[in-house]
């Protein structure tokens, strides 16, 4: 009952959520910099326009921009194998379509990595998590755009060529799929860097859950994404063959409500839409028919498939499939069933769960479902959990020690669920915890939402001197890393 010894364990962070220094050696404004913070009652909003009263978590998020090289020694004394993080687009290319590089944002990224060698670390860099310059959504309206493919592909290929010593294995757009999901505009934003112009233009704060979307673009732009995905695939192999790249999902694991067939049916197409719709696109390399006929039943214009484009969707097939795993929740054709909470996508409740803090369903079992499911679908491909975590309100007892049992808890379960697709020899590669130090959350925007197994002092406030405290989490995830998932106890 324990992991092979080559299992990659570690955590998971995003640039925007922990980097701040937004605007430090050159950095341009990305989208998350656009976005207020918010609370479980006070929801996130969205200014497009910056103003200097407002409070933008992203702007100094936990400081890892100065505070790295700590960090990453808190990291390696867990045992960590892999540490994934993203590059932000936006220190790189400030201006999206600048001539050039800006060097010092290249040479920030030399630093992480470094630092990661120096403590035999791994890191697994994703291209683009939400990370958008903001000048490629005012002027292109990010991949609606065809022409914002050869901003990526020559972003990829800066960073390709520049890490192609440091860095092995990549993955291309972070959950690639929350933009056909629920979250509507904010998907769209987040996304895709897909606006209206109305929304735009506004010099009010607009909530998330009211940005516009309309289907069209959304269909437009996230073919454009597939297709600078794969170029990015077959151009990270050229650079360099060992270079392993993935997809990412944000995997909706979803359950009929009740036995009703008519229940079974919407989960099955809820289960293509929402997750095999964009896993086929980027592993099989061709859509699927199930989405061609959503396509024709809902009007939507495929003209954005261009010729030559279902060739390069065929050229540039991910060498593994990665996902985040949160929760699950069901479907139901009932109108009037409670509904569950989740990050971007939403369902029926399900009575046999428990909820975080958020009102996330927690479900481990969920987990090992959702790789049975996978390797099913996708056989001998290799699979990766690289997002889960519990959000949580963490205290700080006088003695500065913090006791989050109930963080422990949730991971045991959820390890034990992989633990158990190991045996079943389902090619499991590793696992990168959420948030393994506490950063701003990505829906709400809050600090308070804690994921970490490292404490950072920041607060909703704008107030916290940025230190770091080690929680209980830390010791038990230590272990666990070092007994290969022998010892949850
Ligand atoms: C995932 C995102 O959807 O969920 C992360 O990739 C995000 O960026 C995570 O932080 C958890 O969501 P939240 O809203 O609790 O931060």
């Amino acid at each position: 009952m324990r992991f092979p010894d080559n299992f990659l364990w570690g955590g998971a962070v995003a640039a925007n959520q922990c980097e701040g220094a937004y605007l430090t050696d050159g950095k341009g404004l990305c989208v998350p910099d656009m976005l207020l913070g918010g609370s479980v009652d006070k929801p996130r909003t969205f200014l497009p326009k910056t103003d200097e009263n407002a409070f933008y978590p992203s702007h100094e998020a936990i400081d890892f921009y100065h505070h790295y090289k700590e960090d990453i020694t808190l990291f390696a004394e867990m045992g960590w194998k892999v540490f994934r993080l993203s590059i932000n687009w936006g220190r790189i290319f400030p201006n999206g379509d600048d001539e050039t590089a800006n060097e010092a944002g290249l040479q920030f990224y030399d630093n992480v990595f470094d630092e990661c060698k120096k403590h035999g670390i791994e890191p697994l860099v994703t291209l683009c998590h939400y990370e958008i310059p903001w000048a490629i959504v005012e002027k292109y309206n990010g991949f609606y755009s065809r022409e914002t493919i050869d901003l990526f592909l020559k972003y990829a290929k800066t960073v390709f060529t520049r890490y192609k010593d440091k860095v092995k294995y990549w993955l291309t757009f972070n959950e690639i799929n929350i933009c056909c999901m629920d979250a509507g505009g904010i998907g769209n934003l987040y996304g895709l860097g897909v606006i209206d112009p109305a929304d735009l233009a506004s010099d009010k704060p607009i909530l998330l859950s009211d940005l516009k979307s309309d289907i069209q673009k959304t269909f437009t732009a996230l073919h454009h994404e597939f297709v600078a995905s794969a170029l990015a695939v077959k151009l990270a192999h050229e650079i360099n063959p060992d270079f392993m790249v993935g997809n990412m999902i944000a995997h909706e694991t979803v359950y009929p409500l009740t036995p009703n067939p008519a229940d079974i049916m919407a989960t099955l197409d809820r289960d293509n839409y929402a997750n095999n719709f964009c896993g086929d696109v980027q592993v099989r390399g061709e859509y699927p028919q199930f989405i061609l006929n959503y396509f024709k039943d809902n009007g939507i214009d495929t003209s954005f498939m261009k010729p030559g484009d279902a060739e390069i969707l065929k050229e540039g097939t991910v060498d593994m499939y990665t996902f985040s795993y949160y929760q699950s929740h069901c479907i139901t054709i009932k109108e009037d069933v409670e509904e569950a909470k989740g990050n971007m996508s939403t369902g029926a409740a399900n009575p046999y769960l428990k909820a975080t803090d958020w009102g996330w369903q927690i479900d481990a079992k969920g987990l090992l479902y959702t790789l049975q499911m996978l390797t099913d679908r996708y056989p001998g491909l290799p699979l990766m959990v690289v997002e889960n975590g519990m959000g949580a309100f963490d205290k700080v007892e006088e003695d500065g020690s913090i006791h989050d049992t109930y963080r422990i808890d949730f991971f045991r379960e959820h390890i034990k669920a992989m633990r158990e697709a190991v045996n079943r020899k389902i090619p499991l590669i590793g696992y990168t915890t959420w948030g393994p130090i506490d950063l701003v959350s990505a829906g709400t925007g809050e600090y308070r939402k804690r994921y970490g197994f490292i404490y950072v002092d920041r607060h909703d406030d704008g107030s916290g001197d940025f230190s770091r405290k080690k929680k209980d989490s830390f010791f038990w995830y230590q272990k666990v890393i070092r007994t290969h998932g022998e010892d949850l106890d």
